[in-house]
């Protein structure tokens, strides 16, 4: 899943994100999908296409728009196995059928008439094959049962959107008893990383902070021999030290705080 979040300006005639299969000028790539909004015209719509050896195809055209200018937006560009859906705003727009194969592309390219404020590029699920629904954001607070425990290899993913005005993220750790012997908290008032022991000594982690209102992030622990190690946005943060009895004595995790989830698997 691509996502993009922009702003269209006030005299907005058009722009695209086009899907290319390479990033050459000359010749142009073939573009396996064309996504272009045009605003200038009296009935605003939106058009795709493929562009193939330099000669677009037949174009398919939707009538609506569901991007206004002035206004910011959140587009998803979701990939299946025979055609890309695109929703906007959290509704479904349009879906189109491949036409070249996805596995030629390697470029994104925006153009045009936006501001571009934010693209990500998010795996759904990576241990689930053929995901092609659009994510549903789970609300917080939230809770996993870990009914063996966490061990060494194990992975925790967490992908969710930081919400506008936010205070924190808290990920606690749970035992049986209800102690929470690992809880990693994000504070954006004073833009902090923390490891939080359980009588409450706060160990911070010195990285730049990497939380942003209304920005995707993904939290990735991997339980390892005595420890658990962290990563966020794909950087590794390095590692806290966990006996191996309290990491298969967990039962539960928790996640509170400002953001919206959209995937967590443990
Ligand atoms: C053409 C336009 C191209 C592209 C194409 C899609 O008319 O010049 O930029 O949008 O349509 O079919």
């Amino acid at each position: 899943m691509v996502t993009l979040q922009g702003v269209v300006p006030l005299d907005a005639r058009r722009f695209q994100v086009d899907f290319q299969c390479g990033c050459s000028v000359h010749p142009r790539p073939d573009i396996a999908i064309h996504f272009n909004p045009r605003f200038h015209t009296t009935k605003p719509h939106v058009i795709c296409n493929t562009l193939y050896l330099e000669r677009w195809q037949a174009e398919a055209r939707w009538p609506r728009l569901g991007l206004q200018r002035g206004a910011s937006f959140l587009i998803l560009f979701l990939f299946g196995n025979e055609e890309m859906k695109v929703s906007v705003n959290g509704q479904h727009f349009l879906h189109y059928r491949y036409r070249l194969p996805l596995s030629r592309v390697d470029t994104l390219g925006i153009f045009g008439d936006i501001l571009v404020e934010a693209v990500g590029f998010l795996n759904i699920n990576p241990f689930a094959e053929g995901g092609i629904e659009y994510p549903v954001g789970y609300e917080v607070p939230c809770s996993r049962a870990l009914p063996k425990g966490l061990w060494p290899g194990q992975v925790i993913v967490l992908r969710g959107l930081v919400l506008p005005e936010p205070k924190d993220l808290t990920l606690s750790l749970r035992d049986q008893a209800a102690h929470v012997p690992v809880t990693l908290r994000a504070s954006f008032a004073d833009r902090t990383l923390a490891w939080i022991a359980p009588w409450g000594c706060k160990k911070l982690i010195s990285a730049p902070f990497l939380f942003y209102p209304r920005r995707f992030f993904e939290v990735l622990l991997l339980c390892q021999e005595g420890g658990l190690k962290l990563a966020l946005n794909g950087q590794g943060l390095g590692a806290t030290g966990v006996h191996r009895q309290v990491l298969e004595q967990l039962r539960e995790l928790r996640i509170s705080g400002s953001v919206q989830l959209y995937c967590v698997h443990c």
